[in-house]
């Protein structure tokens, strides 16, 4: 049997270079070997968004383009959207009974945007309880694993104790998921920040490879190098973590002392980079644009994939009321 992976991303909009190496390459590659459920986290985005929800259907629809056009195929996994399956709620109520409240207070990513993020009031009952949603979104499908990255860690640690908990009071009904630790290439943004929507920083997956070009052409180099003539230094060169990826080892091998002897400018250099990058992409964005020009595409999709979802969480659902005798 295979082991069943859940996963679901807030929706986000555009997805940007930074998310497709660290997570989305990383599920299209799972989809072969284990059970697959990939949803948009939309309740999730309405912790924090609750005042303003007018983006939320845009950016859904724009990360599911993207997540489709870079290799999520709906044939071999569930693709859907969390609030097209009531049960996610349904299940999130039920773990909120038993959870203490002292698990989520304690919970380091709750402190920590309690205390950084100012310009909206988190101090809900449902942004404490982001972690019980969470809970509710992997075990109703009884995965065994969950790929997500550091930060999503604390969580995935009260899910397991969540788990436990129902196991330990009604019977064992959930299996508990372990973390599969996604290892995120170092891609810094263009002005060498961590590449972030609001840094505005991002080279875009659905950028066209005009827009790239022209990204690449500002990027920050090795700050230390001003004219042409100063040698440079790729290992501090904030573009050259973009080579490491795109750019074919045999070409990097030359251009490593090109630049500390001089012999290669920025501009070409850079150059070489924009044209790897922009062929490696240019399938994935050119299927992006056609999937993008059929209107309905799109919820189409996440209507079946819910469906396709919503026949394993009814059954767990059965299952869990069963366990609490309702
Ligand atoms: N909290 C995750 C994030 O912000 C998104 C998410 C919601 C998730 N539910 C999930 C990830 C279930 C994995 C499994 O990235
Ligand atoms: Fe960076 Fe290339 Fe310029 Fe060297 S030549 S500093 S590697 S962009």
């Amino acid at each position: 049997m295979k082991q069943r992976v859940v996963s679901g991303m807030r929706p986000s909009g555009r997805l940007h270079i930074g998310h497709y190496h660290g997570v989305l390459e990383n599920w299209v590659k799972m989809q072969d070997s284990y059970d697959c459920f990939f949803f948009v986290a939309d309740w999730h985005s309405l912790t924090t968004e609750y005042a303003d929800t007018s983006g939320i259907a845009q950016s859904i629809r724009e990360m599911v383009l993207d997540w489709v056009a870079f290799g999520l195929d709906p044939e071999k996994c569930a693709v859907f959207r969390q609030s097209l399956v009531p049960h996610h709620s349904e299940l999130n109520l039920i773990l909120s009974m038993i959870t203490p409240v002292s698990w989520l207070e304690r919970n380091p990513t709750y402190k920590e945007m309690l205390d950084n993020i100012e310009q909206r009031d988190l101090t809900t009952f449902g942004f404490l309880g982001y972690p019980v949603l969470m809970a509710a979104d992997i075990i109703l499908y009884k995965a065994t694993r969950v790929p997500v990255g550091h930060d999503q860690l604390p969580h995935l640690e009260i899910t397991r104790e969540i788990a436990r908990r129902f196991n330990h009071l009604y019977g064992a009904v959930f299996p508990e998921p372990e973390a599969l630790l996604t290892e995120t290439p170092k891609l810094p943004g263009l002005d060498g920040r961590k590449m972030s929507k609001s840094y505005n920083n991002s080279i875009y997956l659905s950028d066209s490879a005009e827009e790239t070009d022209k990204k690449i052409r500002s990027m920050v180099t090795d700050t230390n190098r001003v004219r042409k003539a100063d040698p440079g230094d790729p290992e501090v060169c904030v573009a050259f973590n973009l080579h490491r990826i795109y750019v074919p080892e045999e070409k990097r091998d030359e251009i490593i002392p090109a630049c500390r002897n001089a012999t290669i400018g920025c501009v070409e250099c850079k150059n070489i980079l924009a044209a790897h990058l922009n062929e490696r992409l240019a399938p994935f964005r050119a299927r992006r644009e056609e999937l993008a020009a059929s209107p309905d595409f799109i919820d189409e999709l996440l209507r079946e994939g819910s469906k396709k979802a919503s026949v394993i969480s009814d059954a767990v659902m059965t299952e869990v009321r069963g366990a609490l005798k309702f």
